[in-house]
């Protein structure tokens, strides 16, 4: 028609009343092609979900929503006359549990492979090398930023669209029992744990009750669905259990540990990410990774069972990994020109934990400084929610960097005062309780020659280091990035 592309639409308008549960008030729209919950980031003809956040209500939001272009909203029987005649309404009883019933209904009519991704490390990283190496494969589906949450997965489930052939989901959790839900709305074909790390302990009060609440995903599978476990966690078998409760049909499990069915073999650290040489049940394969650090090489191993899984062929989705870069705040490397050199800034300022900030560290001690002379510097702020241990397990950090070949670590926060004590007098740095109180001694240590990796939870603010340091630096020339 007109020459035009047709494509089809994510939603109708009517197929939308029924998953809603909803009475249309105004003219229902023809199509929607989008789902959105912030109207900052609303796109033309999105249905516009009007979401009770922790701060605000989307209630307040609905005018703005169609100034954007919203093709129409979603907003709760009670607030109706609050928002009428702005635009075409469907009017519901709860917001959340309606956008919950369309997200089902998108699983439900879709066809494709889904698989979901859980951890206490590697989410988002994993979930987003699976989105550029499922895309070689298919159309593929998979959650924005970290939107793992109550109403990140069901707004993912809402906004897959029909023809999907891999959807990929995050899902996170900080309690017990928030995973359970959330899984069975995603109903995947392959569940993947990607760690199980010291997380989040303040509210589930040791390892196993972490691992134990990573393993609800697993009773979200279909019936003989594939469960992927990591191998080298002390938690292995306590996993490996769960599965075998569920009504998964396979269990296979990643590591470094002898017998794992994704075995790591070797790795060779590079300039811009690594080489990694692995056994995938039985296949020997060596491949190139396009992010740094043996974290990621044992995310990437997860990543090839899964995609096995959904009947990708190995080698192709090995072979898609070196294009498989590091999200910023998550290991992406920056060459800045500081004086007549250059400094590598590794930045990880996203998030930390003691597994996650021990693989950073490793990462660190194996980056080849920019110059001869070059000095490998750590800036780590503090990492939080990890119980009444937190003193212990940033001080224990003193021991590992003890042995590493680390020249300087800066420390920022009350908890890192814990590691600063802690380090030899030799790699001992500044120390702050806040970033803003020791920002420009940090920006005064730098020099030419320097590879400095900042790391802290997202709550150190950690990140305002590499912002300032970007600001203050030009980018070096792209092929010194690219490699
Ligand atoms: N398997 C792993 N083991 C240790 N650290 C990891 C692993 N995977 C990723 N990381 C690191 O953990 C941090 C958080 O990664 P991310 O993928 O955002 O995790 P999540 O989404 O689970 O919070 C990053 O610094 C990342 O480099
Ligand atoms: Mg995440």
């Amino acid at each position: 028609m007109n020459g035009e592309v047709m494509i089809s639409p994510l939603w109708t308008g009517l197929e939308l009343i029924a998953p809603l549960q909803a009475r249309v008030l105004g003219v229902m729209p023809r199509i929607v092609n989008g789902v959105s919950i912030d109207t900052r980031t609303l796109r033309m003809d999105d249905l516009y979900f009007a979401i009770r956040g922790e701060i605000h209500d989307g209630h307040a939001f609905v005018r703005n929503a169609f100034e954007a272009g919203a093709a129409a909203a979603v907003v709760d029987e009670a607030h109706v006359d609050a928002v009428k005649g702005f635009g075409p309404l469907y009017v519901v009883h709860d917001v959340l549990a309606a956008m919950e019933r369309l997200g089902q209904a998108a699983r439900k009519r879709m066809t494709g492979m889904v698989v979901a991704v859980t951890g206490s490390v590697g989410k988002t990283s994993t979930k987003e090398a699976m989105r550029g190496v499922f895309s070689a494969f298919g159309n593929t589906h998979v959650s924005a930023a970290s939107y793992n949450n109550h109403w990140g997965v069901p707004l993912t489930l809402a906004r897959m669209p029909l023809d999907t052939t891999v959807g990929v989901f995050e899902i996170g959790m900080n309690h017990a029992n928030e995973i359970r839900p959330l899984v069975q709305m995603v109903r995947p074909h392959v569940a993947v744990i990607t760690a199980i790390a010291p997380v989040h302990l303040e509210n589930l009060g040791s390892i196993e009750a972490v691992a134990d609440a990573k393993a609800e995903i697993f009773e979200g599978l279909e019936a003989g669905g594939v469960a992927i476990i990591p191998r080298d966690t002390p938690q292995y078998r306590r996993l490996d259990n769960w599965a075998r409760q569920s009504r998964a049909g396979a269990f296979l499990t990643f590591g470094e540990t002898e017998g794992a069915d994704a075995r790591l073999l070797g790795f060779e650290p590079a300039a811009d990410g690594s080489v990694v040489t692995a056994d995938i049940m039985g296949q020997r394969l060596r491949y190139r990774l396009g992010a740094p650090g043996r974290h990621l090489a044992s995310n990437s191993l997860a990543l090839l069972l899964a995609a096995r899984a959904v009947g990708m062929d190995v080698v192709d989705a090995a072979r898609e990994l070196s294009h498989v870069t590091a999200p910023a705040g998550r290991g992406e490397q920056i060459r800045l020109v500081v004086g007549d050199g250059d400094i590598t800034l590794i930045d990880e300022s996203y998030n930390a934990n003691p597994v996650s900030m021990r693989a950073a560290l490793q990462l660190l001690a194996e980056a080849p400084p920019p110059a001869m002379f070059g000095r490998r510097i750590a800036m780590l702020g503090d990492m939080l929610e990890l119980g009444p241990q937190e003193m212990m397990l940033h001080a224990e950090l003193g021991a590992v960097i003890a042995k590493l070949p680390i020249d300087l670590v800066h420390t920022v926060g009350p908890r890192m005062a814990n590691l600063h004590d802690a380090l030899p007098i030799d790699k001992r740095g500044l120390h702050g309780a806040a970033v803003a109180e020791v920002l420009d001694q940090l920006m005064a240590q730098v020099a030419p020659g320097d590879v400095i990796m900042i790391k802290g939870s997202n709550g150190a603010r950690m990140g305002a280091v590499v912002s300032a340091l970007k600001q203050r630096y030009a980018a070096a020339p792209a092929q010194d990035l690219e490699g």
